[in-house]
């Protein structure tokens, strides 16, 4: 069983590598000297980090959307900038927890999510990168991740009852952001009219949540056992 489990979580991490790398090409052929590149966070953004070191001196420098990126980037020599002091990020790279064939996301489950949605926002291009188990028809199976101002969180957690789901506190994390963060389960399916993210960030003392209805990927890279397949939306997905 054990040995069954390595086996399996070798083989995810064999597919995030191969996707890392065909992100850092697509990067390459994007950019140039003078660029900013965006840069996410989670396993996924780490194997990104570690093939993007060596080709540090293409760009000009690196946007985090966490502590733990910058820091692995600034250990790989890769400069990384303030986003208050940088007006545009050419391109951003980063995982997922959950991607629809519309390249909606849930993102989150490394309580990084506000920096994430900031980031993704900013960039002119944001590039997901996941192995295949991301790849789902509808999202919400994946507890939907919440960041909330700590002084509201039991108001908050009345509050998203309300919406249909169960929301539990992930004890014990603290964002970069100083706050809390709250999963809802039992979402699944959350439909792609994004009435779902607007309507959680309605609720007072919610930062922001894990849902990417409105800002959605541009483009997914995504590691199967064939190989990488690449993914646009172009309006006519059948849903
Ligand atoms: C971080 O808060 C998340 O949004 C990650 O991007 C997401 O959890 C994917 O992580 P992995 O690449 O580790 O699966």
């Amino acid at each position: 069983m054990f040995i069954r489990h390595c086996e399996a979580y070798l083989d995810q991490n064999r597919l995030k590598k191969a996707v890392a790398k065909t992100a850092v090409t697509y990067l390459l052929s994007k950019i140039e000297a003078s660029s900013i590149v965006g840069i996410g966070t989670g396993s996924t953004a780490n194997f990104f980090i570690d093939e993007l070191a060596e080709h540090k001196d293409s760009f000009y420098g690196a946007i985090a959307s966490s502590n733990a990126s910058e820091a692995k980037l600034a250990a790989a020599g890769i400069q990384v900038f303030d986003l208050n002091s940088i007006s545009d990020i050419d391109l951003y790279v980063d995982g997922a927890d959950e991607i629809n064939p519309q390249l909606q996301l849930i993102k989150g489950g490394g309580a990084a999510l506000t920096r994430e949605k900031i980031v993704a926002t900013v960039a002119k291009e944001f590039v997901c990168i996941a192995d295949s188990s991301k790849w789902v028809h509808k999202l919400g199976r994946f507890p939907l991740p919440i960041e909330v101002i700590p002084m509201a969180r039991s108001y908050v957690a009345r509050e998203l009852l309300k919406l249909g789901g169960d929301p539990v506190w992930r004890q014990g994390i603290i964002t970069d952001n100083g706050n809390y963060i709250i999963d809802i389960h039992g979402l699944w399916p959350i439909e792609a009219d994004g009435t779902l993210e607007k309507a959680i960030n309605q609720i007072t003392g919610v930062v922001t949540n894990g849902l990417f209805t409105h800002r959605t990927a541009d483009l997914v890279f995504l590691g199967t056992e064939k190989g990488v397949t690449t993914h646009r939306y172009d309006g006519n997905t059948d849903l």
